[in-house]
C-alpha cells in the first residue's frame, strides 16, 4: 500500500493507502465507530461499520486508547462535510503501542488550564491547534529567511556567546567562560551585524537570542529567535521600505500556504489580507498627539507624558487606529540605545522605528541607524557606563571606513503571536523558556 500524508489525501482519492500515526479521538455509535487519525500533517475522520471489517479489527480500534500509535489502512473517500475534505474506510490496522488504560494520555478534550498544559508541552504540541501553529512557524521562519536570500543580503551569524552586552546590561544571562573570564548570552546580533555589513554590504543574522528580563508579559519569553537583517549605504528611509516589504513578504507566505490551519487556530485571516506596503508612519511626536487627544476623549486611561516610552496600552491604541502595522519613528533619543544616530534636524530624537502590530500586539520590529561617528559613539558608550575596552572592535568599525548604515530585528515569536492571534507568546514556540518556567 502506498503510504501517504493526510495534508497529501487530494491525490489518492478512491486509493487505498496506509498512513502512519496516532489515535486522536474516537466516537462510537451502536455498530459503527468514528476514530479520528492524526499523523503530524492533518486530521482525518475513519469510518468502521462493524459489518465490514473483520470482528478483531472492530474491536482492537473499540477499545484503542488515545494517542496509541498506528498504521491505518483504508480506502480515501472525498467528503465535503469533513474538515479536510476526505474520509477514510478503514480496511486494516497495525498497533505499534497502545497507550496502557492505567495511564490514559492526559490531555483531553476538555478545557485544561494553562499551567497544566505547558508542564505537558511535549505532548499538547500533538493537539491540532498547536500543531497548526508550529507549522505557520515553520512558514514565517522560511519566509523570514526566503525574503533576504531573494534580495541580496548574506546570512552571516553572530557569536552566542558575547564579551558584553548590546541591549542593557540588566538583561544579561552570565556564565563562567574558563579563567576567571565570563560570558553572556547574546541579546542581540546587532554589533556584529553591523561588523558584517561593512564587510559584506546587506548582511542578515537569525538565531536565539536571550533576556534576563524579568518582565511577565504575554510577549515576553527569556530565549526568543531574532531575525537582524544590517545595510551600509542605507538609512531610515530605506529601514522603513524594507519593514513594510518584509512583513507583507511574510504575511503574503503564510496565506498562500495556512488558510486551513489559521482556521484551526481559530485565526480571522480576512485580518490578514489587509497586510501590504505600505503601511502607515507616524513620528513620536505625532503619536504621543494621537494618545493625549485620546485621553482628552476619555478614550485611554492614562496621559501619556511627552518624553516617556509608549506603554502597552498606548501601543495598543496606536495600532488599533490602523489596519495594518505601523511604524513609529524618531523616539526621543534618550529613551533608545547608545548605538542610535541622532536626527540632524533634531538631536533630541534618534533616527529609529518600533513597528506595531495590529490588534494590540505591539512592537514586532525596532530598529535604527546607527552612530556613525567615531567621537559620538565613543562618547555614547561613556555616557551609558560601558566597558570601552570591550567595545574597541566595534568602534574599529567607525575608525576603518565608516558609513551610514542601519538594520532592525524582529522577534519571530511576537510576528508568530500576531499572524496567528494568539493571547500569549508562550503558544508560538515548541518550548517556550519564561521567568518561571524552564520545564520541560
Ligand atoms: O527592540 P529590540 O530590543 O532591538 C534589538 O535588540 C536591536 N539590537 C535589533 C537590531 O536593531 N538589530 O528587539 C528587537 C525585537 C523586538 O521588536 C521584538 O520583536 C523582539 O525582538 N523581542 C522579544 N521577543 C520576545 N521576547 C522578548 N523578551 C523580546 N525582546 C525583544
Ligand atoms: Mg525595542
Amino acid at each position: 500500500m502506498p503510504i501517504a500524508t493526510i495534508a497529501t489525501l487530494s491525490a489518492y482519492e478512491g486509493q487505498t493507502v496506509t498512513l502512519q500515526g496516532w489515535l486522536y479521538n474516537l466516537r462510537a455509535s451502536g455498530k459503527l465507530l468514528f476514530p479520528i487519525f492524526r499523523d503530524g500533517t492533518g486530521t482525518i475522520q475513519g469510518i468502521v461499520p462493524k459489518a465490514a471489517v473483520p470482528e478483531e479489527l472492530f474491536e482492537t480500534l473499540k477499545n484503542l486508547t488515545l494517542e496509541s500509535s498506528l498504521k491505518v489502512t483504508g480506502e480515501v473517500r472525498a467528503d465535503s462535510r469533513a474538515p479536510s475534505g476526505y474520509e477514510l474506510d478503514v480496511e486494516a490496522l497495525e498497533v505499534l503501542q497502545r497507550v496502557p488504560d492505567e495511564t490514559p494520555f492526559p490531555i483531553t478534550l476538555k478545557e485544561h488550564g494553562v499551567d497544566f498544559l505547558m508542564e505537558h508541552r511535549h505532548l499538547w504540541i500533538r493537539t491540532p491547534r498547536q500543531s497548526a501553529i508550529l507549522r505557520v512557524r515553520a512558514t514565517i521562519i522560511k519566509a523570514a529567511a526566503d525574503y533576504f536570500d531573494q534580495n541580496g543580503f548574506t546570512r552571516t551569524d553572530p557569536p552566542i556567546l558575547t564579551p558584553n552586552a548590546c541591549e542593557g546590561t540588566s538583561e544579561l544571562f552570565e556564565m563562567d567562560y574558563f579563567d576567571d573570564d565570563k560570558a553572556y548570552l547574546t541579546q542581540s546580533g546587532q554589533l556584529y551585524v553591523e561588523a558584517t555589513a561593512l564587510a559584506l554590504g546587506k548582511v542578515y543574522s537569525f538565531g536565539p537570542t536571550f533576556r534576563a528580563e524579568k518582565s511577565k508579559t504575554r510577549r515576553h519569553l527569556t530565549e526568543f529567535w531574532m531575525v537582524e537583517p544590517e545595510m551600509a549605504y542605507a538609512g531610515l528611509e530605506d529601514l522603513l521600505s524594507l519593514a513594510e516589504n518584509y512583513l507583507s513578504f511574510i504575511v503574503a507566505a503564510v496565506l498562500a500556504k495556512h488558510r486551513a490551519d489559521l482556521k484551526v487556530i481559530g485565526r480571522d485571516a480576512t485580518k490578514l489580507d489587509s497586510i501590504h506596503a505600505p503601511f502607515p508612519r507616524l513620528s513620536y511626536d505625532q503619536a504621543h498627539q494621537m494618545l493625549v487627544d485620546a485621553h482628552a476623549k476619555g478614550l485611554i486611561d492614562t496621559l501619556h507624558q511627552e518624553g516617556d516610552d509608549f506603554g502597552s496600552p498606548d501601543e495598543t491604541y496606536i495600532s488599533s487606529q490602523f489596519d495594518r502595522p505601523v511604524m513609529v519613528h524618531r523616539y526621543p533619543a534618550a529613551i533608545k540605545a547608545f548605538y542610535m544616530q541622532p536626527d540632524p534636524a533634531d538631536p533630541t530624537r534618534a533616527l529609529c522605528v518600533d513597528v506595531l502590530a495590529p490588534e494590540g500586539y505591539g512592537e514586532i520590529i525596532g530598529g535604527s541607524e546607527r552612530v556613525n561617528s567615531y567621537e559620538l559613539l565613543l562618547e555614547r558608550i561613556q555616557a551609558h557606563n560601558l566597558p570601552v575596552a570591550a567595545f574597541q572592535w566595534y568602534l574599529d568599525l567607525r575608525r576603518y571606513g565608516s558609513v551610514p548604515h542601519c538594520g532592525f530585528g524582529m522577534g519571530i515569536e511576537r510576528v508568530v503571536a500576531w499572524i496567528c492571534g494568539l493571547d500569549h507568546v508562550r503558544e508560538t514556540i515548541p518550548f517556550a523558556r519564561t521567568l518561571n518556567r524552564i520545564y520541560p
